[in-house]
């Protein structure tokens, strides 16, 4: 065919430039070359590799400080061998103050270890008791001592000011 310069010719050259700048027919297109692959599996892993240190780093700079001292009750309203429930870190967090036979206050986190029911005090046995699969556990380092839980309770620290008794922090 010959090239008059018209309009036809001229898309019809463009159309052949096209075509051997990108030697790929229609049925081949959708596949992803080698290069491709590995330029995204190493993308995907530095990127990977970036959020981890990001996370990392946000993590230790939000520590110090990341709870809140906050009123649980007042010592003189909780007698030896008894228990008081309160909230911490948030509202939405159980947690129960138990004053031993030792006289001792301890706190833990409310949520059982094992699937997330509530603990409550059991005065007669001395312990922490799950009810929903019978889980026990002791009261001075909050660990499990029968039924399926495995870890120990998430311990509150507790400070006391004269007769008010504060949580300070939670230690898993
Ligand atoms: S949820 Fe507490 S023992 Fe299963």
């Amino acid at each position: 065919m010959n090239d008059h310069g018209c309009d036809e010719c001229t898309k019809k050259n463009a159309d052949k430039q096209w075509k051997r700048d990108f030697p790929i027919e229609w049925e081949k297109d959708h596949y992803v070359t080698r290069r491709e692959m590995v330029k995204f599996l190493t993308l995907g892993s530095a990127f990977l590799v970036m959020a981890n240190g990001v996370m990392a780093i946000a993590g230790r700079l939000a520590k110090p400080g990341a709870f809140q001292r906050r009123t649980v009750a007042l010592a003189s309203a909780v007698p030896v061998n008894s228990s008081v429930l309160f909230r911490y870190p948030t509202d939405e967090d159980p947690c129960i103050l138990v004053r031993g036979t030792d006289g001792q206050l301890v706190a833990y986190s409310q949520v059982c270890t094992h699937l997330s029911c509530a603990v409550v005090h059991r005065p007669e046995e001395g312990v922490l008791f799950c009810p929903c699969h019978h889980g026990y556990f002791e009261i001075v380092e909050g660990r499990p001592t029968a039924g399926p839980p495995t870890r120990r309770l998430p311990r509150i620290t507790l400070e006391q000011s004269g007769d008010v008794i504060f949580a300070t922090g939670v230690e898993v």
